[in-house]
């Protein structure tokens, strides 16, 4: 009998460098306030958000990806021709085809690499994060290119007080590869379709075609449900993740929630009372709520800055629309 063979496997993959974008503009509180009912007050004290960066209208989703990946690539001393997989968490490339990965993939120069979207929203990262690490481990690919880009203010309705100061712009990458060592641990994911609900669009693009007097779809969120699902539930995904890996909470050294909220980012450490030393991303001060881009942005931005160090351990969870999560621990470049 004909039997198929299969690539070599690999011990682990990790991660060889991270990129990012953060778009010009930087937009405050007050200048939100314009159009709602709010203040700089309540939403810093709600929310922890002091400001946010928005893309500039011309600027799309791939452009954005393009600058945080050629960061990333450079980072990791890895060439676009090295490139075999493009993956793009996003939930915002406003075609609904081809995907933002291809096209990503045709201008970073790779060698025609394969290319997949990931929609799971906050989670999308990584969701795609896993991915690559399978991939790689599987011997399927051996670089794949990660992206988590968002350009929500496409979709925000800038006159909603349930969102508008929250999401932003940006796109956070990084490059994964082979290695000797597991550096990316095991995922730990899921999703509650039930809840589907806590944040969708105001309506669909085929009931807005229908009715195309309407208001175009807009992201919505029903903000006290998708909070008190994060702090319920959002800890014992944290706790599974690191037992997965065969680690301990002590073992942890950097902490990258999804930067949804500072309020939850505190719950989740209350909850884990996580050892003293260990660095815990605060970057939704001045990025906001970026969606798939903002646990690789805030990677970035404790990698770049020097915060984390290299070879520390660090764990990322994403979680919301689906709703969905997933975590995982890595060893950061
Ligand atoms: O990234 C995807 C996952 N997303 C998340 O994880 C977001 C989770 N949710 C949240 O972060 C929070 O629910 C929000 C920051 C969105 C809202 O904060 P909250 O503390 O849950 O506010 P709330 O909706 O419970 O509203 C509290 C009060 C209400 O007034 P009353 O009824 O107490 O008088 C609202 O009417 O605050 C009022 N309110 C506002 N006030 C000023 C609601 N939105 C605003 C606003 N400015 N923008």
């Amino acid at each position: 009998m004909k039997a198929i063979t299969l690539p070599a496997t690999r011990p682990g993959s990790r991660i060889l460098g991270t990129g990012a974008y953060r778009p010009e503009r930087v937009v405050s509180n007050a200048e939100i306030c314009e159009l709602i009912d709010s203040s700089d007050e309540w939403i810093r004290e709600r929310s922890g958000i002091i400001e946010r960066r928005y893309a500039a209208a011309d600027e799309s989703v791939t452009d954005m990806a393009m600058e945080a990946s050629g960061k990333a690539l450079a980072s990791a001393g890895v060439a676009a021709t090295d490139i075999d997989t493009v993956l793009v968490a996003t939930i915002t490339h406003p075609y609904q085809t081809p995907s933002a990965s291809a096209e990503l993939a045709d201008r970073l120069g790779t060698h025609k690499a394969a290319a997949l979207d990931v929609a799971a929203a906050c989670a999308g990262f990584c969701y795609a994060l896993a991915q690559a690490d399978a991939l790689v481990r599987a011997g399927s690919s051996t670089y794949v290119l990660v992206v988590g880009v968002e350009k929500l203010t496409d979709i925000v309705d800038f006159t909603d007080r349930g969102t508008s100061f929250i999401f932003a712009d940006g796109a956070g990458a990084v490059v994964v590869g082979p290695a000797d060592q597991p550096g990316i641990g095991p995922v730990v994911w899921g999703s509650d379709g039930a809840q589907k609900d806590a944040i969708t669009m105001t309506q669909s693009w085929a009931q807005y075609r229908r009715a195309p007097a309407d208001k175009w779809p807009a992201l919505t969120m029903q903000g006290q449900a998708v909070y008190r699902w994060a702090v319920g539930e959002m800890a014992d995904v944290c706790r599974r993740t690191v037992a997965a890996a065969g680690l301990t909470l002590d073992d942890l050294d950097v902490f990258v929630p999804h930067q949804a909220n500072m309020r939850i980012t505190d719950s989740l450490l209350r909850q884990l009372s996580l050892p003293d030393h260990v660095v815990v991303s605060r970057d939704i001060a001045t990025t906001g709520n970026t969606s798939a881009a903002s646990v690789p942005l805030a990677l970035d931005a404790l990698v770049s800055s020097g915060q984390a160090r290299s070879g520390a351990i660090a764990l990322l969870v994403g979680f919301g629309a689906g709703l969905a999560y997933a975590a995982q621990v890595v060893t950061l470049p």
